[in-house]
């Protein structure tokens, strides 16, 4: 983890582009901590308010790159901002009052930068004119304060072609500099060009105008993004013990899809020769292995998710190693819905 958080602040190092690092990942703040001291960050990227609460324990500027339209969260949101410089994306003018009135309301000033659809099709207006008129909103607006664009390439980030990866993030990006160009020709402020993530850190962190990338897996690893040429390494592993052999060539360990996620496919086996998980049930992994293969009842055995953000959402803490050593204990404070804890505790206990 040491080694991808050094790799990926030198590259950074010498560029007018900066990291701003996704904490979705791993919503660890020990792990954040690591990732700003390493430098060449802007800050921090969030998905929800509740991740932006806690790394604001660690960070005074922070990007939620996500639309917050509750008035509730907004008020949160506000709150966050009188005490950290807080942008949050907006694609629409009911999200941009909603932002607009909770800051007015708390007297604090909430960065805002519109959100381009740069192919992903999921947040986001089209680039160009429809980014401008929003832009233009974001201005006439109180309680909020206009700082650019934003546009996620998630449809580019996991293309195995590295040549196809580049077209097509390089293509994404146009539209994204494109509209950034088009709100300074407009007298508009355009201060953030925020986009990026592992697969193409060192794509859309290169194209002139990008100023920040948000990228977040490169710090642990997974196997989608394990299979792809990148100079990180896997970090973190999800460990099992197993509980049956019910024949030469079938063992079955404590860890199914409650302690690794399947979305993006099985998790593999680390450092076993011939073995691979065939099947993921609640809490079985069931495992292929050669029939010479030792492993024996009660042996542990370490799977490699094939998706870092849910997997970790699985968990309360991560031992930390140094080598073969537990050194330490973090806490994922941001897993789950933090937000809710001190709720339910009084729900359930009055007193
Ligand atoms: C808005 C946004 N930015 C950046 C990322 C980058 O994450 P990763 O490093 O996992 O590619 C994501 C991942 O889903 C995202 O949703």
């Amino acid at each position: 983890m040491d080694r991808n958080i050094r790799r990926m602040a030198a590259f950074f190092a010498d560029a007018t582009c900066r990291l701003r690092p996704h904490f979705k990942a791993h919503k660890t703040p020990a792990i954040a901590r690591r990732q700003l001291v390493a430098g060449s960050c802007s800050g921090l990227t969030c998905a929800t308010v509740s991740e932006a609460e806690i790394a604001a324990e660690v960070c005074d500027d922070i990007l939620i790159a996500n639309e917050v339209v509750d008035p509730n969260k907004c008020a949160r949101v506000a709150a966050l901002a009188r005490r950290v410089r807080m942008t949050v994306a907006v694609d629409s003018i009911e999200g941009l009052e909603a932002v607009g009135r909770a800051a007015a309301t708390a007297g604090a000033t909430v960065g805002v930068v519109v959100d381009v659809n740069v192919g992903q099709m999921r947040c986001g207006v089209s680039p160009g004119g429809d980014v401008l008129r929003l832009a233009r909103r974001v201005a006439a607006t109180g309680g909020v304060e206009l700082r650019g664009v934003m546009g996620y390439e998630g449809h580019v980030v996991s293309v195995p072609s590295r040549a196809e990866r580049e077209a097509q993030g390089r293509a994404a990006m146009e539209g994204l500099v494109d509209s950034a160009r088009m709100l300074r020709a407009d007298g508009l402020p355009c201060e953030l060009v925020s986009a990026g993530g592992t697969g193409t850190y060192d794509i859309s962190g290169r194209v002139p105008g990008v100023t920040e990338i948000q990228a977040g897996s490169y710090v642990l690893m997974d196997t989608d993004y394990g299979g792809l040429d990148l100079p990180f390494e896997q970090a973190f592993w999800v460990m099992g013990t197993v509980i049956s052999r019910p024949t030469a060539t079938r063992v079955v360990a404590d860890c199914g899809h409650k302690s690794t996620t399947k979305d993006h496919g099985l998790p593999r086996v680390r450092g076993l020769q011939g073995a691979s998980v065939t099947s993921l049930n609640d809490e079985h992994a069931t495992i292929a292995v050669p029939p010479a293969c030792g492993l024996q009842i009660g042996a542990r055995v370490f799977l490699i998710p094939s998706h870092t953000d849910p997997t970790i959402n699985l968990h309360d803490v991560f031992y930390v190693l140094d080598g073969e050593t537990v050194v330490d204990v973090w806490r994922i404070s941001a897993r789950g819905y933090p937000e809710h804890r001190g709720a339910v505790d009084s729900l359930l206990d009055p007193s």
